[in-house]
Order: structure tokens, then C-alpha cells, then sequence
């Protein structure tokens, strides 16, 4: 499912993200470019993120 319509960012790539070290929202949003351009994702973003953090 995409997340962020406007960088082409799904939950898949966000649980990668973390998968691969990110360990914020912030480190999320550099490394994905999700939440970036008008924001709109930030709030979905941000729970998938605690969510993929919470079970590492
Ligand atoms: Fe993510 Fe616009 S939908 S920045």
C-alpha cells in the first residue's frame, strides 16, 4: 500500500527503512523521502514507523 502518494513511498518501504537502521520518523523521512513534499503522509507515516520500530 502506498503511504506517500507523492514520493512514491509504501509501507513495505517504510519497515525496510527501519529494517535497515532508521530509528525515527526523521531518519524515515531522509532515508525514504516520505512526508517530504506536501506532508499529508506524515501522520500514517509516523505510526507505521513507531509500529516497525516497536517490533524489531
Ligand atoms: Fe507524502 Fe505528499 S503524500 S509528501
Amino acid at each position: 500500500m502506498y503511504v506517500c502518494l507523492c514520493k512514491g513511498v509504501s509501507d513495505k518501504a517504510i519497515r525496510q527503512a527501519v529494517e535497515e537502521g532508521a530509528r525515527s520518523w526523521r531518519e524515515v523521512r531522509e532515508q525514504t523521502g516520505c512526508g517530504t513534499q506536501c506532508g499529508k503522509c506524515a501522520c500514517v507515516g509516523k505510526t507505521i514507523t513507531r509500529d516497525a520500530i516497536a517490533r524489531e
